[in-house]
């Protein structure tokens, strides 16, 4: 048996493969611990179930490798918020929650290709202030979803499930990855897959060799009538560069799920004009969360037990 700091409240049953532990936190009321207490519980845990908001850096590491922590699993699937390298150097093993949440995010990249490319949230918005005055045949002319050429940014599990439902709206689908994925549709030159796409969706990792991948040389490529949706890490995207486009009118319509400095929203995002604006609910379903928990729990109790998970990353 060991002592497992849970940072966050989980989903009910998502702690279950932890029964036999002694578990410490989250706080009663959910609050996130500030980084020194956090710090301070890792020195004295063999575990720590977290999540993507948890800042688990070098000091904490340091700290919990100085006593005996042995674990760090998050409940997510990035894990850019846990220094990897820091970690492998003090030889603690980190988990997070792959395979689980694919399909969910999925269809989040999916409701975010459909409500910007038909502009869903600047129409009920006018609706639910009153502002609609009737039904008009030029109003709010969106871009169709159907037939459109989809270009998918990072084909690993959630950028195929993606492609997997664009195939039923008769979408033609490219993707890009760094390796030659030697499937149909693979575009070797990112560049080149932006300018040809009519809708963009992002699904790289986070982190420093994805930062601002789209930019406002990259953004200036895509189409005036494209559609760009990121669900996968806000700093993918040069927020302010995109917000120029919206305004300037260089970019048709944004659908966002993440956001580069959250829970922060850049004002000029907030009101940008055809954008569908969302609190990084990807993969919030009660079932994918709740296995998502179970999943890291379990990892942590697997590698408590003297075990190696599957789900080891670094
Ligand atoms: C992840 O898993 O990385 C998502 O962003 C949170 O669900």
């Amino acid at each position: 048996m060991g002592r497992v700091l849970v940072t966050r409240r989980l989903p009910d049953g998502g702690l279950d493969p932890l029964a036999a532990h002694e578990l410490v936190g989250p706080n009663a009321d959910d609050a996130p611990f500030p980084p020194a207490e956090l710090r301070a519980h890792a020195a004295e845990v063999d575990g720590i179930v977290c999540v993507l908001t948890d800042r688990i850096d070098g000091d904490l590491l340091k700290a919990g490798a100085a006593g005996r922590l042995r674990v760090v699993a998050n409940v997510a699937v990035g894990y850019d918020n846990i220094d990897v390298v820091a970690a492998r150097e003090h030889g603690i093993v980190v988990c997070n929650t792959p395979g689980v949440l694919d399909d969910t995010t999925a269809d989040l990249a999916f409701a975010l290709i459909l409500a910007a490319s038909r502009l869903l949230h600047d129409a009920e918005a006018d609706l639910r202030a009153v502002r609609w005055q009737g039904w008009g045949i030029t109003q709010y002319l969106g871009q169709d979803v159907h037939d459109a050429t989809l270009g998918i940014v990072g084909y690993g599990r959630i950028g195929r499930a993606v492609a997997r439902r664009a195939s039923g709206f008769d979408m033609r689908v490219l993707h890009y990855a760094r390796a030659d994925t030697g499937e149909p549709g693979f575009v070797a030159d990112l560049d080149d897959l932006l300018r040809e796409s009519d809708i963009v969706t992002l699904h790289v990792p986070g982190g420093e060799a994805t930062r601002h991948l789209i930019d406002a040389r990259r953004l200036a490529l895509m189409k005036p009538t494209a559609v760009l949706v990121n669900t996968a890490r806000g700093p993918v995207v040069d927020e302010e560069a995109l917000a120029d486009a919206l305004y300037s009118g260089r970019l048709f319509a944004a659908g966002l799920d993440v956001f580069e400095h959250e829970p922060l929203v850049s004002e000029r995002l907030l009101h940008a004009p055809r954008t569908v604006l969302l609190p990084h609910i990807g993969s919030a379903s009660q079932a994918t969360r709740t296995q998502m928990a179970r999943l890291a729990s379990s990892a942590v109790g697997t590698v408590l037990a003297g075990g190696t998970p599957p789900n080891v990353v670094g």
